[in-house]
């Protein structure tokens, strides 16, 4: 292994950065050359290749987003896009790719493994903390606290009128935001994706009015976007209708995407980049980085799409227990 390629693909995450400084540095430090792919399979494809270099990456561990920018790619869904992207590796001479996404992502990357025998590490980089074979995802933290302490000045105002308020989190088919962050911020119900349209709107009727009767001025709702952002509109305007209950709706949307990395999200951004990097030196054709129990581990890549990550009910019973 002489020359590695490191990409960000799909939705950005705070703490890409600090993964891409990860795996240049230690790259660099174990004697690879490594090269910085410009806006995922995408800029792949095109050759937009940046030789990197110690200082390339200096001053970025902070920072949010990607200075290697990501993309989604059409193109490398097919058959003859992942052909032409393994050409292009190859007459670069790149004998490994680096993949920071999800799970959307690494199943690409299997496929470019499969079909053309280029090695992959697979870096998990989403906010939604959805990928299979891991518990944790790099950007997750960091969206979560960002929620939270929107939540936080949320209340302050919601307790200062004696307001009810729905909060839309991100999260398109994963419940692990809406869940986390109405646990951490104390939300009275929390909705997750999977009901799409069938929300309880007399259960969240019920426990509002239980929680009024005994003094509660303010009430915070937390609900994942689902497959339509804004649909906590929808909510409200039904609470209305069936319980003459007002709501305000904030929607959070991108602003969880972005700030600079939580610490924990640069610990384990910067020691995924280093097992991704030894991963590919030790030969390793398919492999994702994952943590399992609070330790950084490497498992196979196609582990990932295997199954969809498991969910608690009981987590939601729990939040409704403590938000009594
Ligand atoms: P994520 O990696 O966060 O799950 P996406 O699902 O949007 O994000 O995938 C990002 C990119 O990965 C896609 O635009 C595409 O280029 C590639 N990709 C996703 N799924 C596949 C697939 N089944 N086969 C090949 N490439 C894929
Ligand atoms: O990054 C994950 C995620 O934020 C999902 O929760 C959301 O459904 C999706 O990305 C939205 O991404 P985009 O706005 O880039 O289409």
């Amino acid at each position: 292994m002489k020359r590695i390629a490191v990409l960000c693909s799909g939705g950005d995450a705070p703490g890409m950065n600090a993964a891409i400084r990860s795996v240049v540095r230690y790259g660099l430090v174990e004697g690879v050359e490594v090269i910085g792919v410009k806006r995922g399979y995408s800029g792949l494809l095109e050759g937009l290749f940046e030789p990197m270099q110690l200082s390339s990456v200096a001053n970025l561990i902070q920072k949010g987003g990607t200075f290697l920018l990501t993309s989604r790619c059409k193109e490398f869904r097919k058959k003859e896009g992942r052909k032409k992207a393994a050409e292009v590796l190859r007459k670069e001479k790149v004998d490994g790719l680096v993949v920071l996404g999800g799970d959307g992502s690494f199943q690409g990357g299997h496929l470019l493994a499969e079909e053309h025998g280029i090695s992959v590490a697979g870096v998990p980089c989403t906010i939604d903390n959805d990928v299979f074979g891991t518990d944790d995802t790099i950007g997750f933290d960091t969206a979560i606290n960002t929620a939270l302490d929107a939540i936080d000045r949320i209340r302050d105002s919601a307790s200062s009128h004696e307001r009810t308020f729905m909060v839309e989190v991100m999260g398109r088919s994963s419940p692990f935001i809406a869940t986390h962050v109405g646990i951490g911020g104390g939300a009275e119900t929390i909705c997750t994706p999977e009901e799409g349209n069938l929300v309880n709107i007399e259960g969240m009727i019920e426990t509002l009015q239980y929680s009024m009767k005994r003094g509660k001025g303010s009430s915070i709702i937390v609900i994942a976007e689902g497959a339509r952002p804004g649909r906590s509109y929808e909510i409200a305007e039904e609470l209305k209708k069936k319980g003459g209950i007002d709501a305000k709706v904030a929607i959070l949307g991108h602003i969880q995407r972005g700030g600079s990395p939580t610490a924990r999200d640069r610990w384990l951004a910067s020691l995924s980049g280093v097992e991704a990097v030894r991963a590919l030196l030790r030969g390793e054709k398919e492999t994702m980085i994952a943590t399992d129990q609070g330790r950084v581990t490497t498992k196979k890549l196609s582990i990932c799409f295997d199954r969809e990550k498991p969910f608690s009910q009981e987590l939601l019973k729990i939040a409704h227990a403590l938000s009594r």
